[in-house]
């Protein structure tokens, strides 16, 4: 398998790309930061998208991870802040989508599809809010419903389309909440395994989604998230 893994150069997709490249496929980092192992790619722009599928595809599987957070409340977040997040967690997935199916749509008629598989990294934060985060709450609950409209297009040229929802997983994204032990030690009381969770832990989720294994899933949301959402109390 050859994936393209969006915001590969760190966090959960630079996991995503160890974790593929240890199963035996090809995992294509690709992320806006310069880095000797990554491509380059800006998520939100149609040409940058184009420019990586015509240089270095074709690809049976993308994993969208760039993705980027702020904390602010509504009325101290700017129109440009607010603008961002939508275009970088949810324009920048949907741009991967269509380039994925664009250049299935294009194969010869006579060319039976292979198996393609698409990820795309939403957020416990589809379905439970926390204050200062409206922007992010708003793209990720996006990606939730895309995820679907997508995988009833992509079915009939063989793309599954799925999300992963995790909660909070130790990242660069992340570690400025989780040096502070008061956060740490509201997250542990709040999700019920008793810990946050690795990257790793969800490259194994992306990798399962991407598999034949799960070949009858698509359009659906997995949530990662040491039972987080499950947690009435
Ligand atoms: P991270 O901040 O460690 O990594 C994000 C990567 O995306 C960075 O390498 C960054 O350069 C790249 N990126 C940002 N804007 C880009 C652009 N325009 N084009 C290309 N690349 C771009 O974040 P982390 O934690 O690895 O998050 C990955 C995904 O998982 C994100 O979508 C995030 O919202 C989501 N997520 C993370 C959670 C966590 O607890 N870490 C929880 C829930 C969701």
């Amino acid at each position: 398998m050859r994936v393209l893994v969006t915001g590969g150069a760190q966090g959960i997709g630079l996991a995503v790309c160890k974790k593929l490249e240890e199963n035996g496929h090809e995992a294509i980092s690709a992320d806006k930061q310069e880095q000797a192992d990554c491509i380059y790619l800006d998520v939100t722009s149609e040409e940058s998208w184009e420019t990586v599928f015509n240089s270095v595809g074709p690809f049976d599987g993308l994993v969208n991870c760039a993705g980027i957070r702020t904390r602010n409340l509504i009325v101290d977040t700017t129109f440009e802040e607010f603008q961002r997040h939508m275009d970088v967690n949810i324009t920048g997935t949907w741009l991967g989508i269509r380039e994925m199916f664009r250049h299935r749509s294009n194969q010869p008629a006579s060319t039976s599809f292979t198996p393609a598989s698409i990820v795309n990294i939403a957020s416990v934060n589809a379905v439970i809010a926390v204050p200062a985060q409206a922007h992010y709450v708003a793209s990720k609950t996006a990606v939730v419903g895309l995820t679907k409209a997508a995988a009833i297009e992509g079915a009939p040229i063989g793309v599954r389309v799925n999300a992963i929802a995790p909660g909070a997983i130790r990242t660069p994204m992340t570690e400025e909440r989780l040096v502070d032990p008061e956060q740490v030690a509201w997250l542990e009381g709040r999700i019920p395994v008793g810990r946050v969770g690795e990257p790793d832990e969800m490259a194994s989720v992306a990798s399962f989604l991407l598999s034949d294994g799960a070949s009858y899933i698509t359009g659906t949301t997995v949530f990662a998230d040491g039972g987080w959402t499950a947690n009435g109390v």
